[in-house]
C-alpha cells in the first residue's frame, strides 16, 4: 500500500512508523513543513492508560519515551496564599521536542520516507497517487479546510487567551497558580517535563487579558516573522508572575497568544483521505489530551488498516471506533475550559473547596475517584464540609459524613440531607385530583430517604394543565387530596414535601406522556395561550396571545392555588418557570415576541413571572420558602443563554426566592441540547457561584445526576447546594437509603424508617449453597486477642 502522511507532529509520525512496522511492504511518505529540529512547544503529558497502548503497540518507541519521562503524582493548587495538594494522580510528561525526535528516528529506522522543511502537496492531488492519504496537519489543517464540504468542520473559538511558555523552574507537581492581578484573575498551568524544565502556560479570560494590556501586545506581535515569540508579553508575564517564578526565567518558542479553538468535524474521511489528531478534533490543553488523542488515533488507524479488508472499510472502522472516545474527551475538555473561562466566579470560595472544585472541574475526577487516589485529601474535604454546616441544623451536630448526608436549608426549611426528588408529572390525576397513585408514589419516595420530595407540576386552572391527567389545585377536592399526601409525608417520614405550581401555556392540551408527548389531544382540545401566537411545534395548536386582563386573571389563579397549597400544609412552594410552560415562555425571546411591557428586553420578559412570584409570595406563609425552577438555556440560537440565566436568577433572588432549581431547555422543539452525565450542572454552578452565594439563595442542580458519587462531588465543589434526581427515583424509590448503604454510612440524614430497618443492609446476591470459606484465626498483638478473618479456601 502507498500511504501519504501530511504533517510530522506526534499523530503523523506515529502513524507513519506504526504502518511501516505492521507491514514493511507499505511505502510510506511523510511531509513536514518544519525542519526536524525546530519543534515548537515544551512539554506534553500522558496518562498511564495511553502509555499502556503505546507500550503494547511499539515497545521500542515506548522504551525510549520512558527514559525521558518526568513522573509525578501530585496536583498542587496555589490559591490566596495557600497550597492544597491532592496526590495519587500518576502523570508522565516529556519534552515535545524529544518526543518528535524519538518518532522521527523511529520513522527513519523503519524506512518511512520523510521530507522535512517541505510543505505537503495538496491532499486531493495525492489522493489519486496514493492508496491512503493521512492528514495529520494539525489544528489549522489545510486539508480540513479543503474538504470542508464533506467533513463539515466546526471551529468554536473560546473566551480565554493563553500562551505556551517554558521555564527553568522545575515544578515538583502539576501546578495551578491562581494569580490575582490588577486586571483580574489569571491562572498558570505548570508541569515538569525534564530534569531542568517545566511547561508554563498563562491563561486569562478575554476581558482580563485585554485589561492587562495583552491584546495590544498580541496585535503588535502578529506582524513578527515565524519563529519569534511575543517578547513584550513575556516581559509583562515575568512581572505578573514574579512570585511564582521566584527569580527563574520564562522563555518562548515561537510563543504567541492564542484563543483556543475547539475543532469538531461531522466526518473524518472523504474517499481515501482521512483526518487524524488535531486536524480532526481538538481538546483544551487543560486536560492534557491533544498529544494523547493524536497518538491514539494513529494507533487505531494503523490497527484498522491491518485488520480490515481495504481502505474504505478501514476508514469506516477507524471512525466508528474513535468517535465516541473523542466525543467523551471533548466533553470533559469543554467542561474544563468553560470552568477556566469563569474562574473569576469561584475566587470567593474557601481554598479547600476551590482546590476540590478545580481538580474535579472536568467531572471525570470525582469524590470517590479522589478517595482512591488520596484518601486523606478527601477525608480533609469531608471534615471541611462538616465544619461549614450550621451547628443547629442537625441535632447530632455537624458530624463528618458523606457530604450528601449533611443537613441543609432552603430559606427557613431544614432538610435532613441534600437529595431532592425532582418534580415529575405522573399524568395520573382525575379531574386534577391527586389520587392513591400520587399518595403511593410520593409517599414511597419520602420513605426512600430524600430530604425533600417535590410534587409534579400542579396546575393552577383546568386550561393550565398539560394533559387531562395533570393534577391541579383549583378546587377544594384537589386541596383535600393533596392534604392527604402531605399528611402522610409529615406523619410517616422524615422528608419535607414541596409543591410545584405551574401553568402549561402553549404546551397545554396534549396527550398523556406515554400516548404522545407534546402532541395535541385527538379530540376535546382546549384553547392554549402564551405570550405570543407561536406554536410549540408545527403540529401544535397556535396559542392565543394573552391580554393584560388575561395575565391578571392567571396571576389570581396562581395566588389562589398558593393559598390552597399553604392550607394543605406543603413545606415549600416552587414556581415553575422552566421547560417552555407559560412563565418560561415569557422569559424566552424565542417564544415571547411581544412589543408591550411584557416583551422585548429581559427586564420586560421577567415582568410577568415576577408579578406572579409576588402574588404567590403574598399568599404563602412568610416562614416557608418559595423557590423557582428555570431553564438556564434554551439550547437554541437566539434563546436564553447561560449569561442571561445568571441575570434571570439575579432578578428572582432580588425578588426574594429562597432557592433556584436550575434545569434547562424544553422551551422550543428545535432545541439542540448537549446531553451527558450531569449536563445541566455547569448552569447551576454559575448561578450558585455568581448569585446564590451572594444572595444567600440555595441552588439546586438537576439533570442526569444519578450516582451518589456525582452528588457528593457536586456538593463538595460548591456547584450546587442540593441535587434533585428524577428518573433515578423512578428506578429506585429508596435511592437515598441505598446510597447510604453503598457508602457504608448509617448515621444522621440517612435513617431508615423503623419498619424497614430489617432491610437496611444490602441483600446478599448469588448462591447460598456453595462451600463456605473456612475461618482462619490470626493471633497478633496481646496474647489472647483473636482477630478473625475470612480467607476463602484457607486451611483451618
Ligand atoms: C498551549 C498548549 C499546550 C498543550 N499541552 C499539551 C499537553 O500537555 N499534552 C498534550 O498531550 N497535548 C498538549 N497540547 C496539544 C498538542 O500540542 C496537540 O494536540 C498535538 O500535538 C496534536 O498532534 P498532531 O500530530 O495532530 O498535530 P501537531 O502536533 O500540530 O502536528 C501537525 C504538524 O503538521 C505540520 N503541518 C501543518 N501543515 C502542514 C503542511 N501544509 N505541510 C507540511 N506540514 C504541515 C505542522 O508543522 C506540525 O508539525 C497542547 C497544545 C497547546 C497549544
Ligand atoms: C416522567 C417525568 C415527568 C416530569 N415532570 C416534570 C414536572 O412536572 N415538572 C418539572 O419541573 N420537571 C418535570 N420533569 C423533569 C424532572 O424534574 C427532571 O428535571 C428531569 O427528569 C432531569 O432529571 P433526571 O435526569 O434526574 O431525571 C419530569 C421528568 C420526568 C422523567
Amino acid at each position: 500500500m502507498r500511504i501519504a502522511v501530511l504533517g510530522g507532529g506526534p499523530g503523523g509520525l506515529y502513524l507513519a512508523a506504526l504502518a511501516k512496522q505492521l507491514d514493511p511492504r507499505h511505502e510510506v511518505h511523510l511531509w513536514e513543513r518544519n525542519a526536524p529540529g525546530d519543534t515548537f512547544g515544551f512539554g506534553v503529558v500522558f496518562s498511564d492508560e495511553t502509555l499502556g497502548g503505546i507500550e503494547h503497540a511499539d515497545a521500542a518507541v515506548f522504551a525510549q519515551m520512558e527514559r525521558e519521562f518526568a513522573r509525578w503524582d501530585d496536583i498542587d493548587v496555589h490559591y490566596h496564599g495557600t497550597v492544597l495538594t491532592s496526590g495519587g494522580h500518576g502523570f508522565a510528561a516529556m519534552s515535545r521536542h524529544r518526543l518528535l525526535a524519538i518518532l522521527q528516528d523511529r520513522c527513519a529506522q523503519l524506512g518511512v520516507r520523510a521530507r522535512y522543511a517541505t510543505p505537503a502537496p495538496d491532499a486531493a492531488a495525492l489522493a489519486g497517487e496514493y492508496d491512503l492519504v493521512v492528514a495529520a496537519d494539525g489544528a489549522n489543517s489545510l486539508t480540513r479546510q479543503r474538504l470542508a464540504g464533506v467533513v463539515r468542520p466546526d471551529v468554536e473559538t473560546r473566551r480565554c487567551a493563553y500562551i505556551w511558555l517554558g521555564t527553568d523552574l522545575v515544578f515538583d507537581a502539576f501546578k495551578f497558580y491562581i494569580l490575582d492581578t490588577p486586571a483580574g484573575v489569571m491562572q498558570v498551568h505548570g508541569y515538569p517535563y525534564s530534569a531542568d524544565a517545566s511547561t508554563f502556560i498563562l491563561e486569562a479570560s478575554d476581558d482580563v487579558w485585554r485589561r492587562a494590556g495583552f491584546a495590544d501586545l498580541a496585535a503588535a506581535a502578529a506582524g513578527l516573522p515565524p519563529g519569534h515569540s511575543d517578547e513584550p508579553s513575556l516581559a509583562l508575564i515575568r512581572d505578573l508572575a514574579a512570585e511564582v517564578l521566584g527569580g527563574h526565567e520564562i522563555a518562548g518558542n515561537n510563543s504567541r497568544w492564542v484563543h483556543f479553538g475547539t475543532v469538531r468535524c461531522g466526518r473524518w474521511h472523504d474517499g481515501n483521505v482521512v483526518l487524524i489528531g488535531d486536524a480532526a478534533h481538538t481538546a483544551h490543553f487543560s486536560i492534557g489530551s491533544g498529544t494523547k488523542l493524536a497518538m491514539e488515533d494513529a494507533l487505531a488507524l494503523a490497527a484498522c488498516l491491518h485488520e480490515q479488508d481495504g481502505v474504505p472499510a478501514a476508514l469506516a472502522a477507524y471512525e466508528a471506533e474513535r468517535r465516541p472516545v473523542v466525543a467523551s474527551t471533548q466533553r470533559a475538555a469543554q467542561a474544563s475550559l468553560e470552568w477556566f473561562e469563569h474562574i473569576g466566579s469561584y475566587t470567593g470560595q474557601d481554598p479547600a473547596q476551590f482546590a476540590f472544585n478545580i481538580i474535579t472541574r472536568s467531572r471525570r475526577v470525582t469524590y470517590d475517584n479522589l478517595r482512591l487516589r488520596d484518601p486523606e485529601f478527601v477525608a480533609g474535604m469531608d471534615r471541611w464540609f462538616a465544619g461549614q454546616q450550621d451547628a443547629d441544623t442537625d441535632g447530632a451536630g455537624p458530624g463528618v459524613r458523606p457530604p450528601m448526608f449533611q443537613p441543609g436549608r432552603i430559606g427557613g426549611l431544614r432538610l435532613r440531607n441534600r437529595v431532592i426528588v425532582s418534580p415529575m408529572d405522573m399524568y395520573s390525576a382525575r379531574d386534577g385530583v391527586a389520587g392513591d397513585f400520587h399518595l403511593v408514589h410520593l409517599g414511597s419516595k419520602a420513605l426512600g430517604g430524600a430530604g425533600l420530595v417535590m410534587t409534579e407540576m400542579v396546575c393552577v386552572s383546568p386550561a393550565g394543565r398539560i394533559s387531562p391527567g395533570c393534577a391541579g389545585l383549583y378546587t377544594g377536592e384537589q386541596e383535600r387530596a393533596w392534604r392527604r399526601v402531605v399528611d402522610f409525608v409529615h406523619g410517616q417520614t422524615g422528608a419535607a414535601i414541596g409543591l410545584q405550581l405551574g401553568h402549561s401555556g402553549r404546551k397545554g392540551s396534549t396527550r398523556l406522556m406515554w400516548e404522545g408527548i407534546d402532541e395535541p389531544l385527538p379530540e376535546g382540545n382546549w384553547e392554549v395561550c402564551g405570550p405570543s401566537a407561536i406554536p410549540y411545534s408545527p403540529g401544535s395548536q397556535v396559542p392565543r396571545e394573552l391580554t393584560a386582563a388575561d395575565l391578571a386573571e392567571i396571576t389570581g389563579q396562581f395566588a389562589a392555588a398558593a393559598q390552597r397549597g399553604a392550607r394543605a400544609g406543603f413545606d415549600l412552594l416552587e414556581l415553575h418557570c422552566a421547560h417552555g410552560y407559560l412563565l418560561s415562555s415569557f422569559l424566552s425571546p424565542l417564544t415571547n415576541q411581544r412589543t408591550d411591557r411584557y416583551g422585548g428586553p429581559l427586564e420586560n420578559r421577567l415582568r410577568f413571572p415576577l408579578e406572579v412570584l409576588r402574588a404567590i409570595r403574598a399568599e404563602w406563609p412568610a416562614g416557608r420558602p418559595v423557590t423557582v425552577r428555570i431553564s438556564a438555556t434554551d439550547w437554541y440560537p437566539g434563546g436564553v443563554t447561560a449569561d442571561e440565566a445568571v441575570e434571570i436568577a439575579r432578578a428572582f433572588a432580588e425578588a426574594g426566592v429562597a432557592g433556584i432549581d436550575v434545569s434547562t431547555g424544553q422551551v422550543v422543539s428545535e432545541e439542540q441540547p448537549a446531553f451527558g452525565r450531569s449536563y445541566q450542572t455547569p448552569y447551576a454552578d454559575r448561578i450558585r457561584n455568581e448569585i446564590g452565594r451572594k444572595y444567600g439563595v440555595a441552588v439546586i442542580a438537576v439533570g442526569a445526576i444519578s450516582s451518589y458519587d456525582d452528588v457528593n462531588s457536586i456538593l463538595l465543589a460548591g456547584r450546587a447546594d442540593f441535587c434533585a434526581l428524577g428518573r433515578a427515583h423512578l428506578y429506585d424509590p429508596q435511592w437515598t437509603l441505598h446510597a447510604a448503604a453503598d457508602q457504608g454510612y448509617a448515621g444522621p440524614g440517612a435513617a431508615w424508617p423503623d419498619p424497614f430497618a430489617a432491610g437496611s443492609r444490602k441483600p446478599q446476591a448469588g448462591r447460598t449453597d456453595g462451600p463456605r470459606p473456612r475461618l482462619e484465626l490470626i493471633r497478633e498483638g496481646t496474647p489472647g486477642t483473636a482477630h478473625a478473618r475470612w480467607r476463602p479456601g484457607s486451611a483451618p
